[in-house]
C-alpha cells in the first residue's frame, strides 16, 4: 500500500504556529484555566536535576518559568514567530537565567544537536503535529537518540474523542481574553474543524481570532490548525520501536489514572 498520498496532503501543514496564533499564543493560553501542565513539567525537570531539552518549546510557556526554577533547559522549535517571542522574553531575565537556556531552531523530526540530556520534554501535544508514521518514528528516534543512557523522556497527547472530532463544520468558541497590547479589546477565539479523516487519524481546522472594541468586531483572523490524534496501543508501540520502556502513564496532571481516557501523559525512560 502506498501511503505517501497521506505524506503528500499533509506535508507543510505543520507549519501553522505564525501570524495570528504565535501573536496571540501567550495571552490564549494564560486565560486557558483548565491548562495544569507547568507544574508537572517543571517539578519533573526538577526532580531529573540534569541537562533538560524541551522540544518544540513554543514562547516557553513552560521552558522558562523552568529555566527560572533553576533548571538548565534547552528548547528547540519548528516555527519562528514563537522562538523569536520566547528571545524576546529572555532578554529580559536576569543574566543568570538567560545562561541556563539554549535556543535551537529546528524539526524534531530531523536534529543534531550534538549533545545529550537527562530529560527531554514534549508538552502540549507537539507530537499530534506529526501525520505520518514515519514521521512519529523519525521524531521518537530522535529523541532517543539525544537521551543519555536511562535518560527519560516525558510528553502529552489528547485521548481521541471521537465524537467531537466527527462535528465538522462547527465552530466551537473556547477562550476569551483582553488583549494585552490593547485593554479596549476582547478576543475571542474559536475553532472550526473543516475536516476528519477517521483512517489516517487526523483533523484539519481553523482557529478563528475575533477581537471586539464595545461589543463590536473590530478584526478577524484565521490560521490553520491541523492535528494527528493518537490511540493509547499506537504510542506505546511508537515507543517500544524507537527503544523506549514506558515508567509512569497518567490521565491527568493531578495523576489520575490513564483509564480515565483524558489527556494521555507518559514518561518513558530510553532502554
Ligand atoms: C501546542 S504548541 C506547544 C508549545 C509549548 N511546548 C507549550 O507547551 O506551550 C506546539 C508546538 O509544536 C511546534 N512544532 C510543530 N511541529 C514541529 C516540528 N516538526 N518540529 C518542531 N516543533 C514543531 C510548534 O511550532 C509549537 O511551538
Amino acid at each position: 500500500m502506498d501511503t505517501s498520498e497521506t505524506t503528500k496532503i499533509l506535508s507543510g501543514k505543520d507549519q501553522e504556529y505564525y501570524g495570528a496564533t504565535a501573536r496571540h499564543y501567550d495571552a490564549a493560553y494564560a486565560a486557558d484555566t483548565r491548562l495544569k501542565d507547568i507544574p508537572f513539567y517543571m517539578d519533573l525537570a526538577l526532580s531529573v536535576n540534569g541537562d533538560t531539552l524541551e522540544v518544540a518549546c513554543g514562547t516557553g510557556r513552560i521552558l522558562l518559568p523552568t529555566a527560572k526554577a533553576g533548571v538548565r533547559i534547552d528548547g528547540l522549535d519548528f516555527s519562528p514567530d514563537l522562538l523569536g517571542i520566547l528571545n524576546n522574553k529572555l532578554k529580559s531575565e536576569p543574566r543568570e537565567v538567560q545562561s541556563r537556556v539554549e535556543l535551537h531552531h529546528g524539526d524534531m523530526r530531523d536534529f543534531s544537536l550534538g549533545k545529550t540530556y537527562d530529560l527531554i520534554t514534549v508538552p502540549f501535544r507537539p507530537i499530534q503535529h506529526l501525520f505520518t508514521v514515519n514521521d512519529q518514528l523519525a521524531a521518537f528516534r530522535c529523541f532517543n537518540a539525544h537521551l543519555k543512557s536511562a535518560g527519560k523522556l516525558a510528553f502529552n497527547v489528547f485521548y481521541p474523542n471521537f465524537k467531537l472530532m466527527e462535528e465538522v463544520g462547527v465552530e466551537n468558541s473556547d477562550l476569551e481574553w483582553i488583549d494585552p497590547q490593547d485593554a479596549s479589546i476582547t478576543v475571542r477565539r474559536s475553532f472550526l474543524r473543516k475536516s476528519f479523516d477517521k483512517l489516517n487519524q487526523f483533523f484539519e481546522g481553523e482557529l478563528i481570532f475575533r477581537s471586539y472594541r464595545d461589543q463590536q468586531l473590530v478584526n478577524e483572523e484565521r490560521s490553520t490548525l491541523n492535528m494527528s490524534f493518537y490511540t493509547y496501543p499506537q504510542i506505546i508501540l511508537l515507543l517500544k520501536s524507537a527503544g523506549f520502556r514506558v515508567t509512569e502513564e497518567y490521565g491527568s496532571y493531578d495523576k489520575e489514572p490513564i483509564s480515565i481516557c483524558k489527556e494521555m501523559i507518559f514518561i518513558a525512560e530510553k532502554e
